[in-house]
């Protein structure tokens, strides 16, 4: 039988920290990363070019046999999924999913907060699409939300400064800002799958007693559930407990640096994502 691993999809790294909750709580399946590094960051790229390619990593991941992606990337989830859950994946001709990281996410929101006031870190383009309070909006209309885009935190953990004094300076400079417009906010919602590696830096800039909202286990969770509640999927995925990790870049720096994210050794193929 052909493996038909999860695929788990990001623009680099920050996927890993969910791929890891993956396999931790549902290590029985096939897993397939890619990280398309050669184009990372998403964060700051245009609505158009976050779509396609996004569309071009979920293309290829079903070329390789996968039938569930998972987007472990909240810029790609915020900007991209509603369209290839709308207009790609109906035209196929065989049964598929596509899931991203935001419902799982605000989903937990509810037993979390008791100020009835959240704040939100993430990607210029996932605070920019406004796809989590729209979320949070369907799900808990009297929750009050409060964003901010934090542009430098992506590029200071893909280049490994996540310990750094400079990675200090720009946490405390984005949770000022947030703190300062909601002082009453009790609830901070990592959006961005980079963000567990700057916890330390986080919870040293933070208020006491803020709950900090980490996305890897909420989505590993949610994951076990859909795949329960959707047997026609999950009897799509096989189960032979492999992982595969492919990269648009050069194998050595991926090899190195997923170290730091993922607490296994990898292993990784490059790949090229055919353009649309
Ligand atoms: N890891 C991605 C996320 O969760 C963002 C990284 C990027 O900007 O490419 O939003």
């Amino acid at each position: 039988m052909n493996a038909k691993p999860i695929g788990v999809f990001d623009s680099g790294y920050g996927g890993l920290t969910i791929l890891e909750e993956f396999r931790r709580k549902l290590p029985q399946y096939d897993y397939l990363y890619l990280g398309d590094n050669a184009r990372t960051p998403y964060g700051s790229r245009s609505f158009e070019l976050v779509n396609q390619f996004t569309l071009e990593a979920v293309r290829y991941l079903f070329g390789q046999g996968c039938r569930l992606i998972i987007l472990a990337c909240n810029t790609a989830s915020a900007k991209a999924l509603r369209n290839i859950q709308q207009q790609y994946l109906p035209s196929l001709e065989y049964n598929c999913r596509v899931l991203g990281v935001l419902r799982p996410t605000v989903e937990a929101l509810g037993s979390l907060t008791k100020s009835g006031h959240v704040g939100l870190v993430g990607t210029q383009g996932t605070v920019q699409s406004g796809s989590y309070p729209i979320e949070i909006q369907k799900l808990f209309p009297d929750i009050h939300l409060e964003s901010e885009a934090c542009p430098m935190w992506v590029p200071l953990v893909e280049n490994g400064e996540h310990e750094s004094p400079g990675a200090s300076y720009f946490v405390k400079q984005h949770l000022d800002r947030l703190f300062q417009r909601d002082p009453l906010i009790d609830t901070l919602i990592l959006g961005c799958t980079h963000y567990p590696l700057l916890i330390n830096q986080i919870r040293k800039h933070s208020p006491p007693g803020l709950q900090i909202v980490v996305q890897g286990k909420l989505v590993a969770e949610s994951l076990s559930d859909y795949l329960q509640r959707h047997p026609e999927i999950e009897e799509l995925c096989s189960k032979g407990g492999s992982c595969r990790y492919l990269t648009t870049e050069a194998e050595e720096k991926f090899e190195e640096m997923a170290s730091v994210f993922s607490h296994t050794s990898i292993r990784v193929e490059q790949v090229h994502l055919n353009p649309l």
